[in-house]
């Protein structure tokens, strides 16, 4: 079975247990604080999970694009090293919402558990004497008990013997530091030849970080949310959240040793060795640095298709340290001095075209965009490598030292400061291991010691930059739980305060507040949120803000209202808003000309509107003329003096949407249904 089709029956076989597919969510989080990419396939339900929201369907199945390079679950050093680590990876899912009203709906451990059972050596045909499973084996701190019900169920498909309790580092799966968790059972697969097998129990070496005694799927039970003061508390109902790695999934079904030896990566390296005339499988380092850049590639170029350009800061400045690290390990191992990485493009684009078209429709852009970025990376690594040169020259090797380094084949006498180890990190991008080897060559020994202790010190200081602190949710008017904008229709309502809690951003102190209902714009597509007040006898609390955390809309205000159960009037500022909204329609109007003017590729890559101004990003390949300009300037303006009328359509599927020719970036996450307008058909 080929990758494609390993992916095709996972969804069907979850078909035809009635679950509806959904898309993978973009990679890059836009609106939830304690994550900046996906990181598991169940982020995009997490509201579901936490009652915050209440899904079309029950049971759905997904692939998910998934990279796990920052916060709680951090792969990245491991990544080329080992054989079965990746940055970016698809997580095969299949979920139950369960409905807190009425649990006939959904399913939990027992269905999860046979139809993992099923897909896995029934439809995949996975040899049972190969599998092993994992139970939660309780928790002290957290007062759970062993997982008793799954390790029941287990026994109905696999001997006892083949059952392992295993703990929470491994067994009790959390999204990050707070949300949603509960405990789960893993299944692993040991893929040694059957020599090895004999010689060693395959029993022994589950979770020992074996690279062919492996985890594949992971069945998740959902049903606490983890707080902040660290105590678990009951979820409204159980959900299942299960993920399974689908490369190592192909490792297994075709029987290789190394995710890089199947078809999702054998077509990367190929074009790798024609590009650096080094071939795989010869030689340790550069097969290193081989599956560094076939993995790196597919972060950097689908970050980029979800609207993330690498760029100086957080989410931008990760995809950047990604994509410098592979430009690196080429620089080094396979002596590539020229941008080549961006190529690989071309294979991504076509191995994902049905899957994910965002791709390939982009492939030309992504690969400016990757080219540019290794020409300048490459720049700073000469550069680096000249201030190293005369670093050398400022501090030379006495006699003595070049006949200790001429005898010993190395020049342990002699000293690089860890100060100057971390200057090349933090001003050339030289990660320690290149400073290392580059000294090394030129006889000098690293002061390790003092170069991470000037790494700590810099991660000390953007801890205490960014640090933000939020307390547990405070529920007040529970009831009214149901959190509904109506600012498209009204600037005033009469609202209740649901929840609130207290922050400190940079030692400053702010509450923050949700309503059962609210006219307040929470930002997003680049519209600033709303401002304004809300007030109850005589007492105005001023809003500052509003933002979105997952669907949920949060208003920002410095002080908390003096009792927060009454019913308050929320007044937005209609001046500033209205202002904002017809800075945003001129966004699109300037699209709309944009495209006319420079062609079809212009695309929104990033946009700021306010009462003030509007910015809109994209990309061109070119200088745009003073007569570029003006046009698009004359036309927007024709447009804007005809005073065309807006012709709003609410809840309209998003399908139709499409079809009714509605434009809809890349990258953004749109719900099922959404709201269209047109100015000018
Ligand atoms: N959330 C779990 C994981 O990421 C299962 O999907 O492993």
């Amino acid at each position: 079975m080929n990758s494609a089709e390993i992916r095709q029956k996972f969804l069907d076989f979850f078909n035809s247990k009635e679950h509806n597919y959904v898309k993978s969510a973009p990679l890059v989080v836009k609106d939830d604080p304690t994550l900046m990419f996906i990181n598991a396939g169940m982020n995009q339900f997490k509201d579901y999970f936490l009652g915050n929201k209440v899904p079309n369907s029950n049971r759905v199945a997904n692939t998910q694009k998934c990279l796990r390079v920052s916060g709680k679950h951090n792969d990245l050093d491991e990544v080329g090293h080992d054989t079965y680590h990746h940055t970016l990876f698809e997580m095969l899912g299949n979920w139950s919402f369960g409905d807190p009203k009425d649990s006939s709906k959904g399913y939990f451990k027992k269905e999860a558990i046979a139809w993992a059972w099923e897909l896995l050596t029934e439809v995949y045909q996975l040899p049972k004497d190969r599998l092993y499973v994992t139970v939660f084996e309780g928790d002290k701190e957290d007062k759970l008990e062993l997982d008793d019900e799954a390790r029941q169920l287990w026994s109905e498909h696999i001997d006892s013997s083949r059952v392992i309790l295993a703990s929470k580092k491994d067994n009790f799966w959390e999204m990050g530091e707070t949300g949603p968790c509960g405990p789960c059972s893993e299944i692993h697969i040991d893929l040694r030849t059957d020599e090895e097998r004999n010689k060693i129990d395959g029993l022994t070496l589950v979770n020992q970080d074996h690279p062919l005694v492996v985890e594949i799927w992971n069945l998740v039970f959902i049903q606490y949310n983890r707080k902040k003061d660290k105590s678990l508390e009951n979820l409204p109902a159980k959900h299942v959240d299960t993920g399974m790695g689908f490369e190592r999934l192909c490792m297994a079904i075709q029987a290789k040793e190394s995710n890089y030896d199947t078809d999702v990566f054998t077509p990367l390296i190929k074009m790798v060795e024609e590009l650096s005339g080094k071939t795989y499988g010869d030689n340790d380092k550069i097969d290193i640095a081989i599956r560094v850049i076939v993995d790196h590639i597919r972060a950097v170029a689908f970050a980029i298709s979800d609207g993330q350009l690498p760029s100086n800061n957080k989410a931008g400045y990760v995809i950047r340290r990604i994509l410098r690290r592979a430009v690196r390990y080429g620089f080094t191992f396979l002596d590539k001095k020229e941008p080549f990485i961006y190529n690989l493009v071309t294979v991504l684009g076509e191995q994902f075209k049905n899957l994910f078209p965002e791709l390939d429709s982009q492939s030309d852009f992504i690969q400016k965009v990757i080219k540019e970025e290794e020409a300048s990376f490459l720049r700073t690594l000469e550069n680096g490598i000249k201030r190293f040169e005369n670093y050398v020259k400022d501090n030379p090797i006495s006699k003595e030292q070049q006949i200790d380094k001429d005898h010993h084949g190395g020049g342990a006498a002699i000293e690089l400061s860890g100060a100057f180890a971390f200057e090349l990190y933090d001003t050339y991008g030289f990660p320690y291991d290149l400073t290392e080897l580059i000294a090394k060559e030129q006889g000098f020994n690293v002061d390790e010691k003092g170069f991470k202790s000037e790494l700590e010190k810099q991660k000390e200081r953007s801890r205490s930059a960014a640090q933000e602190d939020k307390s547990d949710w405070v529920m007040v008017n529970e009831e009214d739980h149901v959190e509904e904008f109506v600012g498209y229709d009204f600037l005033e309502a009469d609202v209740k305060i649901t929840r609130y809690r207290e922050v400190t951003v940079k030692k400053k102190n702010l509450y923050e507040l949700v309503f059962n209902i609210t006219p307040f714009y929470a930002e997003s597509g680049g519209q600033v949120g709303d401002t304004g007040y809300i007030e109850v006898g005589g007492e105005k609390t001023y809003i500052t803000g509003t933002r979105k955390e997952n669907d949920v809309f949060v208003h920002i205000t410095e002080k908390l209202p003096e009792h927060t159960s009454l019913t308050f009037r929320a007044v937005v500022d209609s001046k500033k808003r209205r202002l904002t909204e017809k800075n945003h329609s001129a966004t699109h109007l300037l699209h709309a000309a944009l495209k006319r003017v420079l062609g079809d590729h212009v695309q929104q890559k990033g946009s700021l509107v306010d009462p003030k101004h509007l910015r809109f990003d994209f990309a061109h390949f070119q200088k745009i003329s003073e007569e570029e300009l003006e046009t698009v300037e004359e036309m927007v303006n024709s447009k804007i003096r005809e005073g065309i009328s807006l012709d709003e359509k609410k809840n309209v599927p998003i399908n139709t949407a499409r079809e009714m020719g509605a434009t809809a970036l890349f990258g953004e996450k749109y719900g099922d249904t959404v709201r269209v307008i047109t100015f000018d058909p």
